[in-house]
């Protein structure tokens, strides 16, 4: 069910965030964005349709490539530094958009609100990545498409093994995102059927945060998830 847009707000503000380090995430990206991360946004974000709803949208890097003619476009952020960015990029570009405040994981929207849910780089740094998958589902219509692009664990032996000994590190310097997390099977165990349709070792990123992998998921038939 629904929570209402002073519950979800409520909980964005219990989630971490700080205006310095609003302000330093596209400087912080700038040479990532140059060499890779863009091109990947187009491709993923190209791909929605109908009504969209972009979840952890941070200061609107995805914005630019947003095809023209949506039905509905949500940009849900709980950090309200991000936000306020996001929304001044969102004005400044002349882009429809509703800017919404509120965890993945408690999302004010009613079931089967959505033809395409969005995220680029918000599974590895949610507080639940269960439930917001929970989320995704229920607000996705059904036949409804969730795109997504994450950095995840290696399936390197020593690479996975040290971004297990770095998570907690790595959390408190790249503000609580989690550098080991297994999200693809985490969604396939949460009720979606996912095709991985790019895979990359070799992003400007620390190693800790690659490999960086970009896909489709729609949602299992009933009775098919764990
Ligand atoms: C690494 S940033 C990615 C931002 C943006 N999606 C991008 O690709 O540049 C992670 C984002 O997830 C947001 N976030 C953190 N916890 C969240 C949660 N529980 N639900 C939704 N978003 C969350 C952060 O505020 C931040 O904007």
């Amino acid at each position: 069910m629904a929570v209402t847009r002073e519950q979800a707000e409520e909980a964005a503000d219990k989630v971490p965030g700080s205006s310095l380090s609003a302000r330093l995430y596209d400087p912080f990206l700038w040479f990532a964005e140059k060499t890779g991360f863009s091109r990947w946004r187009k491709r993923i974000v190209g791909q929605v349709s109908g009504s969209v709803l972009e979840l952890g949208a941070g200061t609107g890097l995805n914005l630019d490539h947003y095809p023209e003619g949506l039905e509905r476009l949500v940009l849900v952020e709980p950090d309200v530094h991000k936000a306020r960015i996001l929304a001044g990029k969102a004005d400044a570009k002349g882009i429809d958009a509703e800017i919404v405040r509120a965890p993945g994981e408690m999302l004010p929207f009613e079931d089967d609100s959505f033809d395409t849910v969005v995220e680029t780089l918000v599974l590895c740094t949610v507080a639940d990545p269960e439930a917001t998958a929970a989320e995704i589902r229920r607000v996705l219509k059904p036949g409804g498409q969730f795109l997504f692009m994450e950095h995840v664990r290696s399936e390197k032996p020593r690479l996975g093994r040290l971004q297990d000994r770095l998570e907690r590190p790595w959390m408190k310097l790249a503000d609580g995102c989690h550098c080991n997390r297994r999200t693809v099977p985490m969604l396939e165990a949460n009720g979606f059927d996912v095709d991985v349709t790019a895979a990359q070792d070799k992003f400007p990123m620390p190693p800790v945060a690659r490999p960086i992998v970009s896909g489709i998921a729609h949602l299992a038939p009933a009775g098919s998830s764990g």
